[in-house]
């Protein structure tokens, strides 16, 4: 009996042996349509080849595709658990052709994949067609079926459309009969809904493209697009209907079993059917950068997580239980979706996360949920405001608290829940007008009101579509966009981070078909990215799908820029101490900036220790990881907050770089944990090279660093590199003995000041400046008194000395003219300083030279002026302080 697993290589393989490229799977999350909400079909990453609009290298292709049917049109969510192929997650193979071949092959390939490749008997095949494909009917005829199995269908059943527009053509579908013992009937008959019939494959022969007036043209190459569920047929190969029943599934609902410690064919067995299908599209679509949160694609995740949930709940789960089931998930899947083992730490924590938030308001819901219903007359509907009461306080989202009255026999008053809804947006617009918020961003509040908030995909992606659901000019509102002036866009989707905690905004093209537009700057206002730009040509409109394209060498700066910073935190704390907490810091392209408190400059070996400990984490090349937590959880393992911050429910948390032994997280060995939004290098080694440009200070305790990563980090060190050639060959020396050649030099100025120094106290002395003054006598004590020219203040003191020696005993007052400023100094000998003091002489000098003060010891002292010319005077006021 063939395994899913099985199942899925044998369909792949035939294909491959047939000339087709094996392609993985797309994410689930559309990259190139924005008004899907996920990926639900195999042709959603082809859609643009069926159209022409994009070539690849080849024109056959197969795939086993990832598909989400939660939300939005495709909506299985309310019948899965309770029938036998209802899913939120399933596995679509197809074959695709590009205007390679048509239905005359895709017909004999597919009759030969099952009938040949997997068994399946003939005689328990029948075919559709559209009513009016006659050339379909012969060449199925040709194939070998014989025409009683071929039923013509005249609706719609028949003609595939992937949505109200796009590429499009008539069908046909194979079916299995599971025979007598179910009840149904063949397709096209008023039994067809039965279990007995069921479609297995449906073959897409492309050759239409539908647009938004109804109108149809021909495709110019005709196509092909087949899609096959993969769990039918594992069903029906292992002999039963009940995709339930089929072995990947039910090894789910055997861990969910084990893990609740109940009986998976019991009273609980729904429960643990939710459970298996649950767990497959929660994980797949957080691997896939999904994340539970209130809006749009966050808010089908947080759905469904908390429809799980409630079953885990109802079969007595105490502790968080889904994510105990991932490694089943991941053993029986991971193989064939890599992405899913990469993602399991990530996929566990969230979940759990989920869980355990959950719970705590589960019991206290289902206890309204049962008081309201006690309360209700026999069968009555539950009012609108009760299930609204659950949502907006319990966390019960509309579908789950339609599930559990399901069981019950009941439902939602849904106009009444709509009612509260409505009521409580009025109430939040008010709250919003009254928050003193800048009018302008009023306008961003009703358009997150009207079309919800902005999806980021830019954790994953720099390109992706998005729909336009705004445009705003000169702060108004309006319709379209001409080419000129400034225009700031939303869209319901961005791969562009709009600025916030420290990052820059992202800059890049958006393209319609009819108009490109450059994007400057992105910010964000109630939830609202906003696209700051320029209309460079056409006409831009409101609902236009647009190719969005981030400025990729910026955003890689700016990755490594906000990357570093992290590091360079964690280096500061090393070097300097626990007490440095970040204080504000910028991420843009061509540089960082962080600001930290502490008290004092760093040292140039400081400074050296932070640079050297930063790049040695950059050489690590360790793994960038991101989570998502509880802000308690985050604090726990040692993340980085900023003191203060006001955190929602959950953080995101960005950790890099191994440290064993002394490190933080829960291994103890991580070197950064930070609460972060911000977008990352994936490896540390990215960062390329890290150089600070120095510290300053920012503010009263706060330092600042600034520094180049990268490509700047470089032209800065290449720059550094040329300017020490230009160093070297003006000092005719290799840069390696430049800074020998400098100390060289150095020493030998220092000598040579000293010999000039020298050589003008001796011309001095020897009567060069002036002639050999005679010592004059006043109240017993000789004075020298001189004024010179071409000596500093230095050379004072050393003259001073001379004069003493000479004279024996007395007083000296020389005073040096330097271009109108006055140096002097006073020098009194031992023998008489207890009757005259240098310090007087020199403050009776200083006063006349239009100085300050002055100073020094009884026997020498120093000061100076600015009036040079005075120095007669000055001469005159030591000589009256002689004279007592
Ligand atoms: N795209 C086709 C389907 O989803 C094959 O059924």
């Amino acid at each position: 009996m063939p395994s899913l697993n099985d199942i899925r290589s044998t369909f792949l393989n035939y294909f491959a042996k047939n000339g087709h490229e094996v392609v993985d799977s797309s994410p689930l999350v559309p990259r190139n349509d924005p008004t899907l909400m996920f990926t639900n079909s195999g042709m959603v990453q082809f859609k643009n080849l069926f159209t022409g609009v994009e070539h690849r290298d080849y024109t056959r292709a197969t795939t086993a595709q990832k598909c989400v049917r939660a939300g939005g049109k495709h909506n299985d969510l309310d019948n899965v658990g309770y029938t036998a192929r209802h899913h939120t997650f399933f596995e679509m193979l197809g074959n695709f052709s590009f205007g390679d071949y048509f239905k005359a092959e895709a017909i004999p390939y597919a009759w030969e994949l099952i009938t040949r490749e997997l068994d399946i008997p003939k005689d328990k095949l029948l075919v559709t067609v559209y009513h009016t494909d006659d050339e379909a009917v012969d060449i199925w005829k040709k194939t070998g079926v014989p025409e009683s199995r071929i039923i013509r269908i005249a609706t719609n059943d028949n003609f595939w459309m992937m949505g109200p527009t796009g590429p499009c053509g008539p069908c046909t579908e194979i079916f299995y009969d599971h025979g007598e013992q179910y009840w149904g009937g063949p397709p096209g008959s008023p039994e067809e809904d039965g279990d007995r019939f069921v479609e297995i494959w449906n073959l897409v022969f492309m050759q239409f493209e539908q647009f938004e007036d109804g109108t149809r043209r021909d495709l110019a190459a005709q196509s092909i697009d087949t899609g096959m569920g993969i769990e039918r047929v594992a069903a029906l190969l292992q002999g039963t209907n009940d995709n339930y029943a089929t072995d990947l599934i039910r090894s789910l609902i055997e861990a969910s079993a084990d893990a609740t410690s109940t009986d998976p064919d019991g009273p609980g067995k729904t429960h643990h059917r939710v459970i298996a299908d649950h767990l497959r599209s929660t994980s797949f679509l957080i691997a896939d950068g999904v994340m539970p949160s209130n809006d749009g694609r966050g808010y089908v995740l947080r759905r469904i997580m908390r429809r799980a949930m409630r079953h885990a709940h109802l079969l007595g789960a105490k502790d968080p239980l889904m994510h105990r089931l991932v490694p089943a998930l991941v053993g029986q899947m991971g193989a064939a979706y890599p992405e899913l083992g990469r993602a399991k730490a990530l996929i566990e924590e969230t979940l759990k996360l989920e869980e355990t938030r959950f719970k705590q308001t589960l019991d206290r819901g289902l206890k309204l949920l049962d008081d309201e219903l006690a309360d209700l007359p026999e069968g009555a509907n539950l009012p609108g405001e009760a299930a609204f009461k659950l949502y907006d306080t319990y966390g019960f989202p509309l579908d789950l608290t339609q599930d559990a009255l399901r069981e019950k026999g009941r439902a939602v008053d849904t106009d009444g829940f709509d009612a509260a809804m409505a009521e409580q947006k009025a109430k939040a617009r008010a709250a919003w007008a009254g928050s003193g918020e800048a009018a302008d961003a009023t306008v961003w509040f009703d358009v997150a009101e009207e079309s919800g908030t902005t999806d980021f995909l830019g954790y994953d992606t720099e390109t992706a579509e998005g729909q336009i659901v705004a445009l705003v000019k000169d702060g108004a509102l309006t319709d379209s966009a001409a080419q000129g002036g400034s225009i700031q866009i939303a869209l319901n989707q961005t791969p562009f981070y709009a600025e916030s905690g420290g990052q820059v905004g992202d800059s890049g093209t958006l393209k319609t078909d009819s108009a490109t537009v450059t994007i400057t700057d992105t910010r964000k206002a109630a939830g609202v990215f906003i696209h700051f730009g320029e209309v460079t040509q056409g006409t831009l409109t409101k609902g236009d799908a647009a190719v969005l394209e981030v400025d990729h060498t910026r955003r890689t700066a700016i990755r490594a820029n906000h990357s570093a910073t992290h590091l360079l935190h964690e280096a500061l704390r090393a070097a300097l101490g626990d007490h440095v907490a970040q204080r504000g810091s910028l991420n843009a392209d061509d540089r960082l900036r962080f600001d930290f408190s502490h008290t004092k400059a760093l040292d140039p070996a400081e400074l050296a220790q932070v640079e050297a400990e930063v790049n040695a984490y950059i050489r690590q090349n360790a793994p960038v990881e991101t989570r998502i937590m509880t802000p308690d959880d985050a604090r726990e393992i040692g993340a980085q907050a900023l003191f203060g911050e006001k955190y929602g429910d959950e953080v995101r948390v960005v950790s890099m770089g191994r440290q064993a032994g002394s490190g933080k997280g829960n291994d103890g060995q991580t070197y950064s944990i930070e609460l972060c939004g911000g977008t990352h290098v994936r490896q540390t080694g990215d960062i390329g090279v890290f150089v600070t440009l120095g510290d300053s200070a920012s503010s009263a305790g706060v330092r600042r660093i600034e520094a180049l990563t990268g490509a700047a980090a470089f032209d800065y060190l290449a720059q550094q590199g040329r300017t020490m050639a230009e160093v070297a060959s003006t000092l005719k020396a290799q840069p390696a003995d430049v800074p020998d050649r400098i100390k060289a030099l150095m020493d030998e100025r220092k000598a040579l000041s000293n010999e000039v120094a020298q050589l003008r106290r001796e011309l001095a002395m020897a009567g060069g400046a002036a002639s050999q003054p005679d010592a004059r006598e006043i109240n017993g004590v000789k004075l020298i008194a001189q004024v010179l020219s071409g000596v500093t203040g230095k050379d004072l003191p050393a003259l001073i000395d001379e004069h003493k020696t000479r004279l024996g005993t007395g007083a000296v007052l020389l005073i040096a003219d330097a271009g109108g400023k006055a140096a002097v100094a006073a020098g009194v000998t031992q023998d008489l300083t207890d009757r005259v003091s240098a310090v007087d002489l020199v403050k009776a000098a200083v006063a006349q030279l239009g100085g300050k003060g002055g100073g020094g010891r009884p026997d020498m002292a120093q000061g100076g002026g600015k009036d040079a010319a005075n120095a007669d005077a000055a001469i005159k006021a030591a000589e009256q302080v002689l004279e007592g």
